[in-house]
């Protein structure tokens, strides 16, 4: 194998760059036939994918799916989902008809203001320096301005901004953490340009100020950047109905029964965080399915989920329930940073279309249809957990991907189902299965 170091890559066409493949792994020369069989036949399509990204050899494709009977707050959605987790979408859309003939989901948005930070290093009294924040502030507001008045017309802006001396983190440690509103967009570029622009000012201020000794002008600029924790940007969503309605057909018992069992799962990952851990990546597997096909930010949405499920001083499951005077609601409380301008949100044609499929929604709405799809995912999740358990539904999903593997023929796949329905499902028993179906 080739292991000499490649220079200049990102300026490879797209040929030289699966050359460089062929070369260096010994693939096949039809390489670039079989990646180009993943691309978008529509020329324009295909350089809008291309274009998301560095150095693209084809396209990888993942299913987008649609779930229907979302009703949030009395509209009937579909969701639009990407998932690659089989069992996803088809707990979601059971959970949203579930729910559909229950109220639907409920759901409010908390707060929006979004986070960032400069951290900067300046050899002098913190004391000193916060009595002249008040003059500092202005400058970087004024200075930002530039910046900010498209955003301040949409009614969004810098929020606040607070000056923290942190010394026991880094000697002379300072930083700038501010708040701010932007409105329909995620917000990345425009709170990481202030922010770069706050650095600029604060440095001007100490090179130009009188209020500054001579041996004291230096401000060294650490890093200017947004938080993905917005604890201030968040959303609740909830579902509610009286318990003896949990179930058609089941008597007051047993869903009685079951909705003891259910709050029992909800405690145990509100205090254990080997199960918190699982029972809240349940719940991003709806968020994070609506997430990708919106062209939001997943890890970032994610990354802010899970530091919110520590908020009380331990990592617990972001969801709650309470069986209480004959009633059954369960809830989602989550932070989250997300756009619906800009971004993979304008530009991807298939997150163009989910946008439509939501209604076009505005940045509030999504928030609280991803904290409905959190819900409902983890809805579907922990129902099964308290009932027959998870594999019965997993393992369908897994059959049909194991006859995909084995390249079953169509017409012979009802046979091995229906084989399969009371048995365990693994590769190798499907397999010899239909070796002996064949012989
Ligand atoms: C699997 O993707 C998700 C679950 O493990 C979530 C849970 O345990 O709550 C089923």
């Amino acid at each position: 194998m080739d292991n000499s170091i490649i220079q200049g890559f990102s300026k490879y066409t797209k040929q030289q760059r699966i050359n460089a493949l062929i070369q260096k792994y010994g693939f096949e020369p039809d390489l670039a036939e079989w990646l180009g069989s993943f691309e978008a036949t529509n020329e324009t399509i295909r350089k809008i994918i291309d274009d998301l990204s560095e150095n693209p050899v084809s396209s990888f494709h993942l299913p987008f799916s649609v779930a229907p009977n979302f009703v949030v707050n009395g509209k009937n959605l579909f969701f639009p989902l990407v998932s690659e987790e089989s069992s996803v979408v088809a707990a979601l859309a059971n959970a949203a008809g579930f729910w559909a003939k229950r109220g639907g989901f409920h759901a409010e948005v908390l707060g929006t203001e979004k986070k960032g930070q400069l951290h900067f290093k300046w050899n002098g009294n913190p004391e000193y320096l916060q009595s002249l924040f008040p003059e500092i502030r202005l400058k970087l507001l004024t200075e930002s301005a530039f910046l900010t008045a498209k955003m301040e017309e949409r009614g969004g802006g810098i929020t606040q901004i607070e000056l923290k001396s942190l010394p026991t983190i880094l000697p002379n440690y300072f930083q700038l953490d501010a708040g701010f509103e932007t409105c329909d967009a995620m917000g990345a570029n425009f709170i990481n340009s202030c922010l770069e622009q706050f650095g600029k000012s604060l440095q001007d201020y100490f090179l130009t100020s009188e209020k500054i000794s001579t041996g004291q002008r230096e401000c060294e600029i650490i890093m200017a950047i947004l938080s993905n924790y917005t604890p201030e940007s968040r959303v609740r969503a909830w579902v509610e109905c009286p318990v003896n309605e949990l179930f058609d057909g089941k008597t007051e018992a047993e869903c009685f029964q079951f909705a003891q069992k259910f709050e029992q799962a909800i405690r145990i990952s509100q205090t254990d965080v080997s199960r918190a851990v699982t029972h809240n990546k349940g719940i991003f597997n709806g968020i994070d399915a609506l997430a990708v096909a919106t062209g939001n930010d997943f890890r970032a949405i994610e990354a802010c989920g899970h530091a919110f499920a520590t908020r009380n001083g331990q990592y617990a499951g972001l969801t709650d329930v309470q069986v209480k005077n004959r009633m059954f609601r369960f809830s989602i409380e989550i932070a989250m940073a997300v756009g619906v301008v800009g971004g993979v949100t304008a530009v991807h044609p298939l997150s163009k279309l989910a946008m439509r499929i939501l209604g076009n929604p505005s940045a509030l709405e999504l928030m609280m249809y991803l904290a409905v799809a959190g819900l409902a995912s983890n809805f579907g999740a922990v129902k099964a957990l308290v009932s027959g358990g998870i594999q019965q539904g997993h393992m369908k999903m897994h059959l049909s991907n194991i006859l995909n593997q084995l390249n079953i023929p169509e017409e012979k796949r009802a046979e091995i189902q229906s084989y399969f329905q009371d048995k365990t499902v693994s590769f190798s028993a499907v397999e010899e299965y239909w070796r002996n179906l064949e012989s």
